[in-house]
């Protein structure tokens, strides 16, 4: 068997067992998606959002990228956003970081990497924010962890400046923002901050004609 026919193999096993348990489990999906969460969590496989929260498919709604950003230009996070928002309803929207994630330490270097360091450029930015308070950290890889809670931190404030959650805050009251970070040490999600839905921002990123 070649190593990617296992997947198959597997998948086939998990259906199986999935309707030997719950015999109307795929049915009752088919006919309905009704997540409460939107997840944007980071690519790494390391961090499968549903696995390490528990949930089943039809639960969350996940958007993963490069180290978890929220660029106002990325195309693909603000239909997601949009379509989670603005059709699905989801009640909470979490932006997980994770310790150790390459995105954030590639960041944290001068070496060019091609095409992503247009992407890293984001948290580059990041850096520059709350450099005296980083610099300060003598450690590297304490460093790094204050800059990954950092960057989740200035994620979250990125969804709440967009007109998309703006728009749902002002017409429905949610959804809540949530920033949080994963442990791969310990498996442990660690929750860092909360934005409930009606935030003020900066007056600077908040639109008064929508
Ligand atoms: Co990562």
């Amino acid at each position: 068997m070649k190593p990617y026919e296992k997947l198959l193999q597997e998948n086939k096993n998990w259906a199986a067992e999935t309707q030997a348990k719950d015999p109307d489990f795929f049915k009752n999906l088919v006919n309905l998606q009704s997540p409460e969460y939107l997840w944007i969590g980071c690519s790494d496989s390391r961090v499968p959002a549903n696995q390490i929260t528990g949930t089943q498919p039809g639960e969350i709604f996940v958007h993963r990228n490069i180290a978890n950003m929220v660029v106002n230009t990325d195309l693909n996070l603000l239909s997601v956003l949009q379509y989670a928002v603005e059709v699905l309803h989801v009640k909470h929207i979490i932006v997980c970081g994770h310790y150790g994630c390459g995105g954030v330490q590639a960041a944290m270097t001068q070496k060019s990497l091609g095409i992503i360091n247009k992407w890293l450029r984001n948290i580059k930015d990041v850096y520059r924010f709350h450099r005296e308070e980083i610099d300060a950290i003598k450690d590297e890889t304490k460093r790094t962890d204050r800059l990954v809670e950092l960057n989740v931190e200035e994620q979250v404030l990125n969804l709440a400046k967009t007109s998309i959650i703006q728009k749902a805050w002002k017409e429905n009251n949610a959804p809540d923002l949530h920033g949080w970070v994963y442990g791969l040490h310990n498996g442990l999600i660690k929750p860092l901050l909360e934005m409930p839905a009606g935030t003020h921002i900066d007056k600077l990123y908040e639109f008064d004609n929508l």
